[in-house]
């Protein structure tokens, strides 16, 4: 076969280059259907690059080549050389008349799990290996991409530095979730201290060590130093919640900004997600438009809607007054002091404001010992912001800088200061007010795509009794 230079789907779909068109070009890809007689056949080709397929014409006839056209069915991998032609049937500009293909890979019919269309998305679910070819996976992933991008975009034009911070961690602080270990002992034969606790300086890092739940104490030590820094990596909690917003493996986006009050923190979340919203409206629309006609026609309206209105602000007590007067049937009743179950948050946002709304100034006790103490005593300068259909989607605060109170709390609840030191000595060398949030990268994700479970907004879900793929 001629060798040419393979040409994405997506550009020659979009007319990228218009001298190609009449000219020969090279496509490869995957072949969704194939259609057609004994005189002609009708390849749909994918390759990823865009939600859209190209179409191959091939004139059976002078093609020849029976017994490899017949081998090209669903799945099939193939190149293509042929010409570009502006196309005869409707739905798009161009397709190809094949001239040569070379068959890279057949995908049997008897066997190729996506054969069929419109298998559910729980059975994609453990096909997480296949699943990326189908038209619903590939634009997620495309917009995961365009979200990833617009993030460092965002942060990057801010002039914020990336800061790598580690995911195996020594410490146990934040009290985010259940930890999952990171050791090199041998489980079968552990040594023993004296005592008969596992002995951890035999341990490869000679102490205990986990995957890390949040970047944020590292991040702060970014800040403290550069002003303004992100994160943007894998954070793991072992809980064993099994509901559509939790994953034991997520990305979060952690900005933490040396100056910036708690009203910074929120003007910046703010920001930051339309901005994400509106970049996903003006880059991904194709993507966009096919998840909206498959799973949810208000889609669009609702992203549009969230990047025209300002969101809510009010404090966490004034958000209970609120839901104590409903007259709502909670599962998880509500009185001042209860951590907001996602109930709770939804019908502040889709009943009350219907919009999305930032709560700040928490019960200390419901919040982690790093959050700056209001002084009623009983209040930290905690902020999350919640979202419909999702609930929280991010959680910050601005942080306590005062030396002596960040230690009375951390005595009241027990942190050891052996773990920490070295996040205690921000606060005796220069410290400043600071403040900073975290943005679940899936919560975002389920967010902009409409898709109802966090399972299906990451390519190989990691969740309890889930880790084959
Ligand atoms: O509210 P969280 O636990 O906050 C922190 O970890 C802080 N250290 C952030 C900071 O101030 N720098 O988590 C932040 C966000 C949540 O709002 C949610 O969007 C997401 O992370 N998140 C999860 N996403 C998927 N699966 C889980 N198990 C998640 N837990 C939290
Ligand atoms: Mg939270």
């Amino acid at each position: 076969m001629k060798e040419l230079k393979r040409q994405r789907v997506y550009d020659l779909l979009k007319g990228k280059d218009e001298s190609l068109v009449d000219g020969e070009v090279n496509v490869k890809g995957w072949v969704r259907t194939k259609r057609g007689n004994k005189n002609i056949a009708f390849i749909a080709l994918n390759d990823g690059s865009i939600i859209h397929n190209i179409q191959v014409v091939v004139d059976v006839q002078t093609f020849g080549n029976d017994e490899m056209l017949k081998k090209i069915t669903t799945g099939a991998c193939i190149s293509v050389n042929g010409k570009l032609v502006e196309s005869q049937g409707s739905g798009q500009n161009v397709e190809i008349q094949a001239i040569d293909i070379e068959l890279y890979g057949t995908a049997d019919a008897e066997t190729y799990p996506l054969q069929k269309k419109g298998h559910s998305l729980e059975f994609l679910r453990e096909i997480a290996h296949l699943r990326p070819r189908t038209n619903t996976f590939g634009a997620i992933f495309r917009m995961r991409h365009a979200l990833a991008f617009a993030i460092h975009k965002f942060y990057n034009d801010k002039g914020f530095y990336y800061l790598h911070t580690p995911i195996i961690t020594g410490s146990d602080a934040e009290g985010a979730g259940a930890m999952f270990r990171v050791t090199t002992l041998d489980l079968h034969n552990v040594p023993k201290t004296p005592e008969g606790k596992i002995d951890h300086e035999q341990d490869f890092f000679g102490k205990e060590t986990n995957l890390t739940v949040s970047g944020q104490l590292e991040g702060e030590l970014g800040a403290l130093a550069l002003s303004n820094i992100y994160t943007f990596g894998p954070t793991f909690r072992a809980e064993n919640s099994n509901t559509t917003r939790h994953l034991a493996e997520f990305w979060m986006i952690e900005p933490e900004m040396a100056f910036y009050d708690i009203n910074d923190n929120q003007d910046l979340a703010e920001d930051f997600l339309k901005y994400l919203i509106r970049y996903v409206l003006e880059n991904c629309a194709d993507d966009l438009e096919f998840l909206q006609n498959m799973y949810d026609k208000e889609l669009i309206e609702r992203l549009e809607f969230v990047t025209r209105n300002n969101f809510e602000r009010l404090s966490y007590t004034a958000a209970i007054e609120i839901l104590e007067k409903s007259g709502e049937k909670f599962e998880f009743p509500v009185k001042w002091g209860v951590d907001l179950q996602s109930e709770h948050e939804r019908y502040l946002v889709e009943k009350h404001f219907k919009k999305p709304v930032i709560l700040t100034d928490y019960p200390r006790d419901i919040k982690a010992f790093y959050m700056k103490q209001n002084d009623d005593g009983k209040t930290v300068r905690a902020m999350d912001v919640l979202f419909p259909k999702i609930g929280e989607i991010i959680g910050g605060s601005q942080r306590e800088e005062n030396y002596d109170k960040l230690i009375g709390r951390i005595k009241e609840m027990g942190i050891p200061e052996k773990d920490i030191w070295w996040y205690l000595e921000t606060r005796k060398f220069g410290t400043a007010p600071h403040s900073g949030f975290g943005l679940g990268f899936e919560r975002l994700m389920l967010f902009i795509t409409g898709m109802g479970n966090i399972r299906d907004v990451i390519p190989f879900p990691r969740t309890p009794f889930n880790a084959e793929f």
